[in-house]
């Protein structure tokens, strides 16, 4: 019998505020994935998560005046909100930092030191940091980090050693013999050229220089060094080595594990030597997909060409982005991402082809028989291939989403959408109703509901909420939007009633900078205008308002503890305030063009207290500081003289 459990992962993402539609892709891949495997009644286990230690972590924690664990605490709230956002339907969130899992790699530390697979000896190497990667001399690209061209740094330290080197045959011999193990083929070739071909070293699998990670647990000294943390999560997160270890027994060894290019080797050599030495069986499947890229560049942080997904859902929809990532990216290749071809697909596809088609169907049933769905079984030639189409899909996606070829899913879906929209051409239903041919009519009709039941149960994979939109207007039962239902034409029962709805994909208007991350604006104006609306209703006719009306205001003295630039936003600020409460009140504030991060530490402000919190660019601003200026704000209202002088948390009367 079949076994029916998946198990799939993405990579834990390093806890940056910066997520960009590059580092969700992965994970909208890996969803897509999830709920196509749920919907064909595999019970699926999908984890994703944050990789939260290393001297990258530390070092911008110190820069934020954070702890580590602090600073990461508000980016794993930032990513779980945007995976929200993003319809992202994981069963486990995993943190390094969660202590389930560092007592587990410890523990794994300490079976393969046992084993004499970790041995202490001394290191040095170069190291990119931002990468967390050693590399050797020859590997460098002028002087830098081959990945990230970034500046290496010369390390050299005490160690524990992980024998690599004593896998390579075994590594070898199992790709050999498993060669769906390692995919896409292109990408398994290249690693085997530029790594084996010189022979696997072992690998420096602790350092004594950061603090932030976990401690070996026989020599604290030293931290684990990161990839050994991070790795480990595809089996920590399903309770190996606990006594809660049902998970692991159930899901391990992973189905799938979908990584990014560049994260591929650590992956397709290191992973599995770890997995060997600890006895354990390899994952089915590592896949590196390719990059999304804006003119041949990687987005990313570091070239700067990244915008927040949110920007793109705002102004379209969560599951215009989904289909328009997981339809442009050839699965395995980098795909350009242009702001350009995102409005013309969503125009094209999303709003004329697929939107259209559902509107004009169900607004043609409202016509011209108020509503009812009703087969009348008067069928003709061209009934066939609309039905065949629709009968072939399923089939189709299953062999193209088994086989991992997301993208070409979605061109056959598209072409059975194309297919019923050329049916209505051929079939001209308002030339039937005008010569009255009722019978003929109810079932061009009746065919194209089923087409579009059909369509959209094949859509569940990919969208999150256009299909259950879709199966309102239709009323379709649920048990009809099953992925077993979708194999058979003619189900809706005769009598259904079904109502046209909301545009599906209003179409967007190509503008210049239509996604500017001009978000901020727009929002601070929205919080300051919040107040005066509300005082506007209560002046007199003299614009006089009374003290009572006044005392609704409050207004405390509050003085800047920390200042942090928001990421991606020009003009914001985040402040973290002392108004006299437990807490710091985190404010964003438009100031960057008039204050510099050391003229607003410690300045004592005004502020008001009780403004009702609103979210901007991501973050919850909890009050407001009180500033001068006509449009913008230019000169904050600040306390005269020596701070300290009026306590933090003072009421201004
Ligand atoms: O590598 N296009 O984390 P990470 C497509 N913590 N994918 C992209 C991308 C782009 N422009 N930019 C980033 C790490 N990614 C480690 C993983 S797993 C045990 C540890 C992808 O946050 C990238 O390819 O730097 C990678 O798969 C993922 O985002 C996480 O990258």
């Amino acid at each position: 019998m079949e076994n029916k459990k998946y198990y799939i992962t993405t990579p834990i993402y390093y806890p940056s505020g910066n997520f960009h539609v590059g580092t969700c892709y992965c994970t909208i891949v890996a969803d897509a994935i999830a709920r196509y495997k749920r919907l064909r009644g595999y019970d699926v286990f999908f984890m994703t998560g944050t990789d939260e230690h290393g001297q990258k972590v530390e070092r911008k924690a110190k820069e934020a005046n954070k702890s580590p664990k602090e600073y990461v605490d508000n980016i794993v709230a930032d990513v779980k909100e945007l995976w929200k956002i993003l319809g992202i339907s994981y069963d486990k969130y995993i943190r390094t930092t969660d202590e389930d899992h560092k007592a587990i790699v410890q523990k794994i530390f300490k079976k393969l030191y046992e084993k004499g697979d970790i041995y202490l000896d001394s290191y040095e190497g170069l190291y990119c940091t931002p990468c967390e990667s050693f590399w050797t001399e020859t590997q460098l690209v002028d002087g830098k980090c081959p990945d990230c061209h970034r500046d290496v740094e010369l390390v050299r330290e005490e160690s524990y050693f992980f024998r690599l080197s004593k896998y390579q045959d075994r590594l070898l011999k199992y790709y050999e013999e498993h060669k769906e193990f390692l995919e896409p083929e292109i990408r398994k070739n290249e690693m085997l050229k530029s790594f084996f071909e010189k022979g696997l070293e072992d690998l420096c699998v602790s350092r004594t220089t950061i603090d932030w990670g976990i401690k070996v647990p026989f020599d604290p000294k030293h931290v684990v060094y990161v990839w050994l943390d991070a790795l480990t999560n595809y089996i920590t997160g399903l309770g190996y080595l606990t006594e809660n270890d049902e998970k692991f027994k159930k899901y391990w060894p992973a189905d799938l594990h979908l990584v990014g290019k560049e994260i591929f080797r650590f992956h397709a050599i290191i992973w599995p030597a770890i997995l060997m030495a600890l006895d354990l069986p390899l994952p089915k499947k590592v896949y590196g997909h390719g990059w999304l890229v804006v003119n041949g560049n990687k987005i990313s942080k570091s070239f700067n060409n990244y915008k927040d997904p949110r920007v793109y859902i705002n102004k379209t929809s969560v599951d215009s982005l989904r289909y328009f990532l997981l339809k442009e990216v050839t699965m395995g290749s980098d795909g350009n991402f242009s702001e350009d071809i995102f409005i013309e697909r969503c125009n094209s596809d999303l709003s004329n082809d697929l939107g259209n088609l559902v509107s004009r169907v169900t607004a043609m049933i409202e016509k011209y028989n108020n509503g009812v769905l009703q087969n009348d079984n008067c069928k003709e030639a061209v009934d066939d291939e609309l039905i065949e189409n629709s009968l072939k899909l399923v089939q189709s996606v299953e062999k193209l989403m088994d086989d991992l070829r997301i993208n070409e899913a979605l061109i056959e879906i598209w072409k059975v959408i194309s297919s019923a929209n050329k049916y209505i051409d051929l079939t001209m239903p308002w030339i039937l109703a005008k010569e009255g041919k009722k019978e003929r009519l109810n079932t061009v009709l009746y065919n194209l509901i089923e087409t579009i039941r059909i369509v959209t149960i094949t859509l569940r994979s990919y969208m999150v909420e256009i299909p259950q939109k879709i199966f309102e207007q239709l009323n379709v039962p649920s048990e009809l939007t099953s992925w077993e239902s979708a194999k058979t034409f003619g189900k809706m029962k005769n009598g259904t009633i079904v109502k046209k709805g909301d545009n599906l994909f209003p179409r967007i208007e190509k503008k210049e900078g239509i996604f500017d991350v001009e978000e901020e604006k727009k929002e601070t104006v929205e919080v300051k205008k919040e107040e005066p609306k509300k005082e506007q209703k209560q002046v007199d006719e003299k614009g006089y308002i009374t003290i009572d009306e006044l005392s609704n205001v409050e207004l405390k003295v509050g003085q800047i503890k920390e200042v942090e630039r928001v990421e991606n936003a020009d003009k914001l600020y985040k402040l973290s305030v002392d108004v006299g409460e437990e807490n710091l009140r985190t404010i964003v504030s438009g100031i960057v063009p008039y204050y510099t991060k050391e003229e607003l530490l410690n300045k004592q402000i005004v502020v008001v207290t009780n403004l009702k919190p609103a979210k901007l660019r991501g973050i919850v601003s909890q009050g407001m500081l009180l500033a001068a200026g006509e449009t913008e704000v230019v000169k904050l209202l600040t306390l005269d003289g020596e701070t300290g002088i009026i306590e933090n948390g003072t009421r201004i009367h």
